[in-house]
């Protein structure tokens, strides 16, 4: 870990093809930090398992989900880029801060409630305890900022929390992590139903713009996009369509609402929706080039994940053994 630098850390889950969601609210954020701060982004595969998923299906995503971060500008050497599952203090200190967790606290959590009535045949003991999970990997790492959408807000909440309990009990033992929710995508909305978030498991393909899409797909997907009544290219309330397209566009190009909306004045639905596809398609269209690249350099990316686990697992090292010692467990020495 840095002395001399803040930490940020965040995570997504290999649990489905990335989405413009996953990108707007987040990865694309990511490289802002990478200069001033020592940053860690992680595969969360430990964090999709809470849903079944298919082995061979996670591994690839897993693979995936590390290129594109590179892909979306991420560079390992100025990054700390690793896959969950090989750093084993997470899931160590999971179990640890779930005995400083409150039955009642996660079952508040709305994702929690959302994802058990998705998979009411598979609501298992680590849907339940994923938050805590969560908070294990932003605390290990003494994190100051955690860039995410705003769906996890209730999870960084929750984090803090207990962060705070935890040094109540024991005296300073983690930094007590902020949010960075950028205010333009924290929610990019679906599609096919603009009230509702695009999620990378939506089971309706026209609902999602995927960072890998090719580009007449985008360009398709947009064109069907839902919109509202009336006819003008305008943020409302009433025209949850539109706003989005507006956002999408706005984070596309980086103008703003009025920007925006002052240059569709007078055009139509159709012609914003193809022009929304059209910027989409081009600023996604190097990340997907550098991704096919380094999607066929298996060997790279492994070398990427073995490095940044060490590199993890020796700064996680610190925090563990800080907390092993503050709730009385005995440690050996080598
Ligand atoms: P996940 O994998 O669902 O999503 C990854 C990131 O993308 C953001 N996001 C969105 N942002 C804007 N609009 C959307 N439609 C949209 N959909 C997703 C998410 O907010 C997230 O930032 N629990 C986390 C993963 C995680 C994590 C962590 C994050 C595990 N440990 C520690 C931060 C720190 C999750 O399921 O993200």
């Amino acid at each position: 870990m840095y002395q001399d630098k803040k930490v940020v850390f965040s995570g997504v889950q290999p649990s489905g093809v990335l989405t413009i969601g996953n990108y707007l609210g987040a990865i694309k954020n990511f490289a802002y930090f990478s200069d001033a701060y020592h940053c860690y982004y992680c595969v969360v595969d430990e964090h999709a398992i809470t849903v079944r998923q298919m082995p061979a299906d996670l591994r690839r995503r897993t693979y995936e989900t590390l290129a594109l971060y590179i892909a979306c500008g991420l560079d390992p050497e100025k990054n700390t880029l690793f896959v969950q599952s090989h750093v084993s203090a997470h899931a160590e200190l999971g179990w640890i801060l779930d005995c400083y967790t409150m039955f009642g606290e996660l079952s508040r959590m709305t994702q929690f409630k959302d994802k058990s009535a998705k998979n009411a045949d598979n609501i298992n003991a680590g849907l339940f305890t994923y938050p805590t999970l969560m908070a294990a990997d932003i605390l290990l790492y003494q994190t100051e900022l955690v860039p995410v959408g705003v769906d996890q807000k209730q999870h960084l909440e929750l984090s803090r929390d207990i962060a705070l309990r935890f040094n109540q009990v024991y005296g300073d033992t983690f930094v007590v992590p902020d949010g960075y929710i950028a205010k333009e995508t924290a929610k990019i909305m679906s599609l096919a139903e603009p009230t509702k978030k695009m999620s990378k498991s939506d089971e309706n393909e026209n609902a999602v713009v995927r960072i890998l899409d090719p580009r007449d797909t985008i360009i398709r997907k947009f064109k069907r996009a839902v919109t509202d009544s009336g006819s003008e290219i305008r943020a409302a309330e009433d025209k949850p369509g539109v706003t989005n397209l507006i956002s999408i566009y706005g984070a596309f190009t980086g103008k703003s609402v009025p920007e925006v909306e002052k240059e569709f004045e007078g055009k139509g639905y159709g012609d914003f929706k193809l022009a929304v596809g059209e910027v989409c398609a081009d600023a996604l269209a190097p990340v997907q080039a550098q991704f096919a690249r380094l999607s066929a350099d298996k060997a790279y990316l492994e070398t990427v994940m073995k490095q940044g686990a060490e590199a993890a697992a020796h700064d996680a090292a610190r925090t563990m053994s800080k907390v092993r010692r503050k709730v009385g467990f005995i440690e050996l020495k080598r």
